[in-house]
């Protein structure tokens, strides 16, 4: 009897040995936006380096390539849930794909942690899905303010994305504080994918713009300034944070130059203990500075890492429920408080493309954009 006993025992201890906490990764790691998801992974392999377990168990991170669609995304959470096990997700990057898998997340009871998903829908209504990024409402003010108060411009053309609520969503919010600071506003649309964009350039320079606002991704808006200023155009160029990767700069080139956009990060920012660890790590290990989606990646596995430790437990809704419940995290890109909605209360930066390079323009207090 007490042989058996103490080989059972032997037998647990050997299972636990192998027994890991899955966290599921969920990311655009081909497609159009595959620029964010690599960045985003380059961050959470640097977190899982420094916090490789919990609850005693080593962590195993399962990357899932949502090949930048909302059918994959929806397919991989699902995936990610049902045959791989995972208890939490860290994913996804572009809102809409966060909306197709928060749907599945939601229905499955399985915690998603986005790391810069901004679109207020993404987590809306629901109890699993949240993130470590601030949210449209608050970027469109902050842009508008930023257009109106410090550039002083008045008349601008939207460019909107019509593929992509995110940039559907932005766009809507900066119009309707910029018209009630007084500006007028002319907007038109594009797509995902677009390469030609002179026919919305010629209304935008008829209208006499003084700013083109392109609330879209990188690719896009690299396209549109270099066909802005072949066009002759000598205005601002302003976007929100879908512009924040090195392929701006690369594409664009010296079109991009002067472009200012909202940001959730910059490595000169050290607004946290954690923030000149994270940027000392990072350059390290890859080699160069960290992009804002690193840092978001990051903050989006730590997070949700330090919710599995609180909750003590491997039960997805618990984990969930913990996520919810945390305060003044130390994050790479600021300190962060989750409400009630999933969301936190967090600055937003303005950079600009100078020399090639993202610098640090202003920030903007999240609590004075109301
Ligand atoms: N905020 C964008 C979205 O919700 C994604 C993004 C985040 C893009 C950060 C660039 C930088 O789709």
């Amino acid at each position: 009897m007490k042989k058996a006993f103490t080989t059972l025992a032997l037998f647990c201890v050997y299972l636990s040995l192998f027994a890991t906490v899955k966290i599921g990764a969920l990311l655009p790691l081909t497609g159009g936006v595959s620029a964010f998801g690599d960045l985003v992974k380059k961050g959470i392999e640097l977190a899982q380096g420094e916090r490789g377990t919990v609850l005693g168990e080593k962590i195993e991170v399962v990357y899932l390539d949502t090949r930048s669609e909302k059918t994959e995304a929806a397919n991989g959470a699902a995936r990610l849930i049902d045959k791989e096990g995972v208890i939490a997700i860290v994913g996804e990057v572009i809102s809409g794909n966060s909306l197709a898998a928060g749907e599945i997340v939601e229905k499955k009871k399985v915690p998603m942690i986005s790391p810069s998903s901004t679109n207020p829908l993404v987590t809306q209504g629901k109890k699993f899905v949240s993130r470590v990024c601030f949210i449209d409402p608050v970027q469109g003010i902050a842009l508008a303010e930023f257009a109106s108060k410090t550039l002083k411009v008045k008349k601008v053309t939207v460019f909107t994305d019509v593929e992509q609520d995110y940039s559907v969503g932005l766009s809507n919010y900066f119009m309707e504080r910029f018209k009630k600071y007084g500006g007028q506003v002319l907007q038109v649309q594009y797509k995902s994918g677009d390469q030609e964009f002179s026919a919305q350039l010629s209304q935008a320079l008829s209208y006499g713009s003084e700013a083109i606002v392109v609330t879209g991704y990188y690719n896009e808006i690299a396209l549109v300034a270099q066909q802005a200023k072949s066009l002759g155009y000598k205005g601002y160029i302003l976007t929100g944070d879908g512009a924040d990767a090195p392929e701006l700069i690369q594409i664009g080139g010296q079109a991009v130059e002067g472009l200012y956009f909202t940001a959730h990060y910059h490595p000169d920012a050290q607004i946290t203990s954690v923030s000149k660890k994270f940027v000392d790590a990072y350059t390290k290990k890859f080699g160069s500075k960290p992009s804002t989606f690193a840092a978001l990646g990051y903050d989006a596995y730590m997070l949700l890492v330090e919710a599995i430790d609180r909750a003590k437990s491997k039960d997805p809704e618990r984990i969930a429920a913990a996520v919810r419940s945390i305060q003044n995290f130390q994050g790479a890109t600021g300190i962060i408080t989750i409400d009630s909605n999933g969301n936190p209360n967090k600055d937003i930066i303005i950079e600009v493309v100078k020399n090639k390079q993202f610098a640090f323009a202003a920030v903007i207090s999240a609590n004075s954009l109301k």
